[in-house]
């Protein structure tokens, strides 16, 4: 986890990521605010990092505890709580694969919108969601993020497609087996697993979640989401709910590059 903590301190974009990628916590706050049953739950944000979700739940009237391994982001969740005039109920450094600080069935609600997609090792995985299980109450709900099979391709395709040569192999690794073959410097990826909804859903199925489904966090819009950035609020919100239609359509989750993840706790 040494390295996935080296990203976050190092990276500089976190506290706005969300502003900038504006569609995605659209459709995921929405989904997730339809999906809760009810008020003031308990809710752990695990990896909640800079807690534009644990500030908005908490706007909801939740009762939110945010855990990260980085303490950059949580510096920047208080900073946050501070311009939102928020307080989250609890803030601490923790790793999603030790909640040993955390009785059994503290929670209502668990978001898991970062560990996954930084454990690249399958008995790691299980350790985590068997560490959400007994935090999280029987029947409540997990929400999880998770990046696709297809995201660095598109990202590739888009942004650096001359290059192509460099990210080959690794490409062609990830969609095989959702982890590149070998390092090629870039810290994100190097500490990255891939997965897809078929994938997703087995895994959370094992782990006796029930009622699973994933969403595509960006709808059909993840590679123009560029021109959504600067745009005003009246057509943005018009663009986000026709695009909100799509997210659960099998179409667009095989090509989402984002996906977010519903279970129930079935203990
Ligand atoms: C890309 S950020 C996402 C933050 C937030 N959940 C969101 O969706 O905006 C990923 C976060 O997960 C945290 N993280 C990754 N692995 C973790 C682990 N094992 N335990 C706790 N936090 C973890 C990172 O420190 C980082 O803050």
């Amino acid at each position: 986890m040494e390295q996935v903590k080296e990203i976050y301190e190092k990276y500089d974009g976190e506290y706005n990521r969300l502003i900038r990628h504006r569609m995605e916590f659209y459709i995921n706050l929405r989904y997730i605010n339809e999906n809760i049953p009810g008020k003031n739950l308990r809710i752990l944000d695990l990896g909640g990092g800079v807690g534009r979700y644990s500030v908005a739940l908490t706007k909801e009237g939740h009762e939110v505890t945010l855990i990260d391994l980085s303490e950059k982001n949580l510096e920047e969740a208080h900073r946050l709580c501070r311009e939102e005039g928020v307080n989250i109920y609890r803030m601490e450094l923790g790793n999603a694969l030790d909640l040993s600080s955390i009785k059994d069935d503290s929670f209502d609600i668990v978001l898991a919108m970062g560990p996954f997609y930084h454990i690249k090792e399958e008995s790691l995985r299980i350790q985590c969601i068997n560490e959400i299980k007994r935090v999280l109450k029987n029947d409540g709900k997990l929400f999880s993020a998770h990046l696709s099979k297809c995201a660095f391709f598109k990202y590739i395709a888009k942004a650096m497609p001359e290059d192509i040569d460099k990210y080959y192999d690794n490409l062609h690794h990830i969609i095989d087996t959702g982890i590149k073959k070998y390092s090629d410097g870039d810290i994100f990826t190097d500490n990255t697993y891939c997965e897809n909804s078929e994938n997703i859903l087995e895994f959370m199925g094992e782990h006796s979640f029930s009622e699973g489904q994933v969403i595509a966090s960006e709808g059909l819009v993840d590679n123009i989401e560029d021109n959504l950035q600067e745009l005003k609020d009246e057509y943005f919100e018009k663009i986000a709910e026709l695009n909100y239609r799509f997210c659960k359509d099998p179409h667009a989750v095989n090509a989402a590059s984002h996906l977010l993840y519903k279970g129930v706790n079935k203990k």
